[in-house]
């Protein structure tokens, strides 16, 4: 269908499983055993609801934020998600080019398709890049990694720490890589490989995710892993994947500079709790945390309603990783910019009708948790 008729993110995942190939789409959408986190994390947002305030003068709405001090015009990232040319051939750049526009910032994912300079190159001087750090267990090449991206002009590491071993993807293992699956795909996912090739072992067990992160470093530690990290970058520091508010207490303590709560779109621990009632719980047992460091949520983001949930509840933006994937395999460059545009489009009418002309006026008291399901 032509782009005009695209008018929510739901239409334009329609649109992508019609063109993926098999093993794309298995990858893409593919969750964690019975996929009910990934199911839960969307539902979350249901269940909290708005107290619009009326009479607020509204011509004028300004959903521009910053994150970690760099600009974005809504309160939206991407989320690094690995191998976006298997959706299409351009990849992660459709991603760098679409959000252009709208200056949205994109994190980069360790397993991205292209390399981190090819994405680097792709995007405006004015673009603000974050980097997706899966830490190799050899500390001096997950160094060398980090060095490399900040010398290419990456401004952010973010840790991801909820992926230390694959999750049970079904979907994904019972849908096997296909040979031109692997001109695009395959050679990158054995990059970040030792010589040995034992990734392959674990791939045909853990599907693709098994290859990926085959040798990452099990054992990190808020004590271990982030003095290292600091010791080595000039870079603010965001944990990606702390799953509750106990963690995100010890993320604070260890000094980092954000914490993006999330469950890898459920695609790693089964019955992890949805992020955005992670984000309820932080903002009613720890309301201080929000003044010490940044709180992203990702997982589930379909609404412009959905982002102003969560801003209400005091997260400083949140995270999209497959609407993305979606997008640039359907259109390219101009299907990233339609969601990009219709995701302001709804945040700025969700803030209006309620009553609120700047992300400043966002606050807890907008939002009730209610405990009847609505559907
Ligand atoms: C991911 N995600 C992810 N996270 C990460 O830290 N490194 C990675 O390489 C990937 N790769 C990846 C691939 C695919 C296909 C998906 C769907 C996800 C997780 C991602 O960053 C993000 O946390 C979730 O995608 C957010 O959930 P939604 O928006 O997809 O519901």
């Amino acid at each position: 269908p032509p782009l005009s008729r695209i008018l929510s993110l739901a239409d334009m995942e329609s649109v992508a499983r019609q063109v993926l190939s098999h093993k794309a789409l298995a990858y893409y959408s593919s969750a964690a055993d019975d996929e009910i986190t990934n199911a839960e994390n969307a539902r979350a947002f249901s269940r909290f609801f708005f107290h619009a305030r009326v009479m607020r003068p509204v011509s004028s709405c300004d959903p521009s934020t910053t994150i970690l001090g760099y600009k974005s015009t809504i309160p939206v990232f991407v989320s690094g998600a690995a191998l976006a040319k298997l959706g299409h051939p351009q990849g992660e750049i459709n991603i760098t080019k679409g959000v252009h526009p709208l200056s949205l910032v994109q994190m980069v994912s360790s397993n991205a398709s292209l390399s981190p300079s090819d994405i680097m190159k792709a995007a405006s001087p004015t673009q603000t890049l974050f980097f997706q750090l899966y830490k190799h267990r050899d500390d001096s090449i997950a160094e060398k990694r980090v060095r490399d991206v900040e010398a290419l002009g990456y401004k952010a590491i973010f840790l991801t720490v909820d992926a230390i071993v694959p999750g049970n993807r079904e979907r994904d293992i019972r849908s096997p890589w296909v040979l031109e699956d692997q001109e695009m795909g395959t050679a990158k996912v054995f990059n970040d490989e030792d010589e040995s090739g034992a990734a392959g072992g674990e791939a045909n067990i853990f599907g693709t995710a098994g290859a990926l992160i085959a040798n990452d470093d099990r054992d990190m530690t808020w004590e271990k892993t982030i003095p290292w990290l600091r010791s080595i970058t000039t870079l603010p520091i965001v944990i990606k994947g702390v799953q509750c508010v106990k963690d995100a207490m010890l993320a604070a303590a260890a000094g980092v500079d954000g914490i993006l709560l999330s469950n890898h779109g459920g695609r790693q621990l089964e019955y992890s709790m949805p992020p955005m009632e992670i984000l309820y719980k932080l903002r009613m047992q720890q309301p201080e945390i929000f003044d010490k460091l940044e709180v992203y949520i990702d997982g589930g983001i379909q609404r412009g309603t959905d982002v102003v949930k969560a801003l209400c509840l005091g997260a400083r933006a949140v995270g999209l990783g497959r609407p993305f994937l979606y997008a640039q395999s359907a259109y390219g460059v101009a299907g990233v910019t339609k969601i990009v545009d219709i995701l302001q489009r709804e945040t700025v009418t969700a803030m209006r009708l309620l009553g609120a002309s700047k992300i400043g006026d966002l606050n807890p008291d907008m939002v009730e948790r209610v405990d009847w399901k609505p559907r």
